[in-house]
């Protein structure tokens, strides 16, 4: 397992401000970072994860240690696939710590050479999240500040042909 490679899973539906914030702190921390999205076909998303790895490779384009891929099954699996010895997660409030603690214990019980490293979220994207990008989208509202430029118009438009 190397400790220098990191893997970032999540929904991604879609990326956000937030989301990037932690990839780029993530990225100056190790030497390379997966994006990693995961596929649940159980699980009704807004994007499909083609859609989602697209806007998530075009907003890390200028990284070049950053990729995306997608993964089915345990994130701890995934990561060992990589070889990859640390697993990040972005805390935003209080909200997210007891769940996050639960996901991380139960990661680590599953396969302890995995470990989970947890980067504070920025102040200014505590209230940030793919569910508000989603709710406010729906509503045709503009989504500056809360998802990456490069990608807005495509994620408004997208709600818009719904
Ligand atoms: O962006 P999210 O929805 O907060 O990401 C949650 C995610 C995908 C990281 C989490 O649900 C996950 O790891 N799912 C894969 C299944 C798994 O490994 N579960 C934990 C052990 S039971």
């Amino acid at each position: 397992m190397n400790p220098r490679v990191c893997i970032y899973p999540g929904s991604f539906d879609p990326i956000t401000v937030g989301h990037m914030d932690i990839i780029e702190r993530a990225a100056r921390l190790y030497e390379r970072v997966i994006v990693a999205v995961l596929h649940n076909p159980n699980k009704t998303s807004a994007f499909s994860t083609a859609e989602k790895l697209d806007m998530i490779r075009r907003c890390c384009a200028h990284l070049p240690q950053v990729t995306a891929e997608s993964f089915d099954g345990l994130t701890v699996d995934f990561a060992v696939s990589r070889e990859a010895g640390v697993l990040i997660r972005g805390l935003r409030a209080m909200v997210d710590f007891e769940g996050e603690r639960t996901l991380a214990q139960l990661n680590s019980s599953i396969c302890p050479a995995v470990e989970t490293v947890f980067l504070m979220g920025r102040p200014e994207h505590s209230a940030v999240s793919s569910s508000a990008v989603r709710e406010l989208a729906s509503y045709g509202r503009q989504l500056d500040g809360l998802v990456p430029a490069c990608i807005a118009d495509e994620v408004l438009r997208h709600f818009r042909k719904d």
